[in-house]
């Protein structure tokens, strides 16, 4: 191949991370490598390192060799980060090199995840199947914006010797039109139904947020119904009938919880994948940075006995929405739905007294599958 077309070819950097982000983006690393040999990728994977691993040889967790590669790629495949290590790191190198730098430095504002109810699974989740039964949801968490950057910020002395922790939230119109054009144009390829989530009710900030998307919904996206919910409720109608949930759209900290609030109807944080993604540039180009929503796990970390396929999905939504790859990304969600169905269970979810497959069973499951789907024609 020519270097010109080389030049041209998309690229995906992986990023395995800390905890078990090595060990779960491995497998999905090895799912790649099935596609490259099996039906060809029409892009080319870097191996890159961040976090621990690379503070261990830089002083850095985030070189800037490393963030020019990650600015100059079409998608990031991303494992984990954080853990009792980071404890010695001061907080500035902390700050320099986090997943909230990466975030922002790529302008990663919408957030995807995705939570879709497996039938095998139903008796994993606390909740009861009645309950979980036919849950397809999509929480869009805004990333770039809110408490999570607001300034003023910091931990000040007040003159009797006391302290003052300070953070802000803050939202503009623009922000919120922003992430409120990116859920009702998901509704509309969903069910049609956006619940916007704040506390009007107390926060200035919410109450902008729920006149600036009732105003953007009455201008341009009449076709999608829109609800709105205060946050503490949302988090109890996800627990009480997540059902009645389609897109629920909301800003960057109630995204945060009521994301782990809607994976106790999966039971484990082990099968959410999810999807960070900015709008499309001049050249039809976005960047998007795909990772887990179960985070490093350090109590579990290096034991082999993690669920790699919040990471496997992970992929498939890198496929779906980076590469233009939808019927790859199908074959791995069915894949992965096949194992689960035939009984296959990482430690997380499986029934207790059950045998449980390691990190790498689990992705030798999902290859054999994908292998299997493959020569039937799909
Ligand atoms: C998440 C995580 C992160 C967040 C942490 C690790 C900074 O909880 O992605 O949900 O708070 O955004
Ligand atoms: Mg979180």
């Amino acid at each position: 191949m020519s270097a010109a077309v080389a030049a041209n070819r998309a690229i995906l950097v992986v990023l395995p991370g800390d905890g078990v982000g090595p060990e779960v983006t491995g497998e999905a690393r090895r799912v790649l490598e099935w596609f490259d040999k099996r039906r060809g990728l029409s892009f080319d994977v870097r191996d890159r390192v961040i976090g621990v691993a690379s503070y261990r040889k830089s002083g850095r967790l985030l070189t800037d060799e490393t963030l020019s590669d990650i600015m100059a790629a079409d998608a990031v495949l991303f494992g984990a980060q954080g853990g009792p290590d980071y404890d010695d790191i001061p907080v500035k190198a902390r700050r320099e090199g986090g997943l909230l730098r990466l975030r922002r430095e790529l302008g990663l504002y919408a957030n995807l995840r995705p939570v879709k109810a497996i039938p095998a699974l139903a008796d994993v989740s606390p909740l009861k199947p009645e309950v979980t039964r036919g849950v397809d949801l999509l929480v869009l968490r805004e990333l770039t914006g809110g408490v999570y950057f607001g300034e003023p910020r910091g931990i000040e002395r007040l003159a009797d010797g006391s302290e003052r922790g300070v953070n802000t939230q803050v939202y503009t119109t623009g922000e919120i039109q922003r992430i409120g054009r990116v859920a009702f144009a998901l509704a509309r390829r969903r069910r049609g139904a956006v619940c916007s989530v704040e506390k009007s009710n107390v926060m200035e900030s919410g109450a902008l947020w729920r006149r600036v998307m009732q105003d953007l919904h009455d201008s341009e996206f009449t076709d999608v119904k829109l609800s709105h919910m205060y946050a503490d409720n949302c988090a109890m109608q996800l627990i009480l009938a997540p059902r009645q949930f389609d897109v629920v759209v909301t800003d960057n900290l109630f995204g945060d919880l009521l994301s782990d609030a809607a994976g106790s109807i999966m039971g484990s944080l082990g099968m959410l994948p999810s999807a960070s993604l900015n709008g499309l540039d001049g050249q039809g180009r976005r960047r998007a940075l795909y990772e887990p929503v179960h985070g490093s796990a350090p109590d579990i970390a290096g034991r082999g006995i993690a669920n790699p396929l919040a990471a496997i999905m992970s992929l498939a939504m890198a496929f779906r929405h980076s590469f233009a790859r939808d019927s790859d990304a199908d074959l791995i969600d069915a894949a992965v739905g096949n194992v689960i169905a035939a009984g296959v269970r990482t430690k997380d979810i499986a029934a207790s007294g059950t045998k449980a497959v390691s990190t790498s069973g689990m992705g030798d499951a999902v290859i054999a599958e994908l292998q299997r789907l493959n020569d039937q024609g799909r």
